[in-house]
């Protein structure tokens, strides 16, 4: 965990140092004001760890790692929009705090600042490493569009969700990974096994955050608790309740799903006396530990040091049990 906290505290320190106190005021503060909110900065972390992993130094990864993490900061921004949600790491949102216009543009700079600070990193794998950065950027948004297309959509099974989170978020951590071994010169086997770990990895990730959404501290979680349930969000804990609710609880799940006359903080408290009534959290997190599973067994694959492998395991293992 040593070596985990310490890249965290870099990058940190590196965030702080990147230029935004500049003009236009109304571009760069909600940018400064989203990358020093906090984060648990696991993308940059990851990729710092898979570049040590296959012996590559930090420093030459470094504007890497931000890179990602200005890019995921990114998608948050926007995401933010289009979930409508008020609060993100416990502060409220660039959207709510400003308005949607700055959001965006905002954001949009982010997105060009990533691909600068990836840009930064002089080394002869830049062609590749864009290649992959720019795949998991498409498919970020491919995944973004089906989580909004679910919001409205009856007919979604739970591998259209696992789909769509692979996408809206699992390529990211494993793109994250497979920069960092890159850049450290890993043999292509050993760079696809640490994106099949991070694919994993970035699926049992998200469940967890789906799971966390409604049964999070909301004093620990520092996003709106409910936010999915009010927005209709197609998570596995909903998809898995429509699938077991029989009688007159399926009437009583319809019924919250379809009626525009509860308020939204009674929507939330009957939808989870429906999901703990069916035990869905519970098979949520069998569904999460499948998905950890698969990644760990990537991980074994992997040609490197077991110290350092281990390393990796104590990390997914915190992120299956994190708080936020
Ligand atoms: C939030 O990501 C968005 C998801 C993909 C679930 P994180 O949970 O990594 O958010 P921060 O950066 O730590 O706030
Ligand atoms: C977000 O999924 C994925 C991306 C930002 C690309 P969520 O909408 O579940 O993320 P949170 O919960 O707002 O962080
Ligand atoms: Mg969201
Ligand atoms: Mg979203
Ligand atoms: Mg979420």
């Amino acid at each position: 965990m040593e070596k985990i906290n310490h890249y965290i505290s870099i990058v940190n320190q590196a965030i702080d140092e990147l230029s935004y106190n500049k003009e236009p005021k109304k571009l760069y503060e909600p940018i400064k004001y989203t990358l020093t909110l906090g984060g648990k900065r696991i993308r940059p972390a990851l990729l710092l760890l898979a570049n040590d992993l296959f012996g590559g130094k930090a420093v030459r990864a470094m504007n890497s790692a931000l890179a990602i993490e200005v890019f995921h900061n990114f998608t948050l921004v926007h995401d933010d929009i289009m979930d409508d949600a008020p609060l993100r790491r416990g502060k409220t949102t660039v959207f709510k705090k400003w308005d949607t216009n700055t959001a965006i543009l905002s954001g949009d700079v982010m997105f060009v600042n990533a691909i600068q600070l990836l840009a930064k990193d002089n080394n002869d794998k830049l062609a590749d490493i864009l290649a992959i950065f720019n795949k998991a950027s498409v498919e970020v948004c491919e995944g973004q569009q089906y989580d909004m297309d679910f919001e409205t959509l009856e007919n979604v099974s739970i591998d259209d969700y696992l789909k769509m989170i692979e996408l809206k978020t699992a390529v990211l951590l494993a793109a994250s990974l497979k920069i960092g071994a890159l850049i450290a010169n890993a043999k292509q086997d050993d760079a696809n096994h640490i994106y099949e770990f991070g694919r994993n990895l970035g699926i049992a990730f998200q469940l967890m955050d789906d799971i966390l959404d409604l049964y999070g501290d909301p004093e620990k979680f520092g996003k709106q608790v409910g936010g999915d349930v009010i927005a209709n969000k197609k998570t596995y804990l909903l998809l898995k309740a429509k699938e077991l609710a029989k009688g007159e609880t399926r009437k009583e799940l319809e019924f919250c799903l379809t009626s525009t006359a509860i308020k939204p903080e009674n929507k939330v408290e009957r939808i989870k006396t429906i999901f703990n009534a069916l035990g869905v959290k519970k098979a949520a997190i069998d569904e999460m530990n499948l998905f950890y599973n698969t990644a760990i067994s990537h991980l074994d694959s992997i040609d490197a040091p077991e110290d350092k492998k281990k390393v990796f395991e104590d990390f997914a293992k915190q992120l299956m049990h994190r708080e936020n």
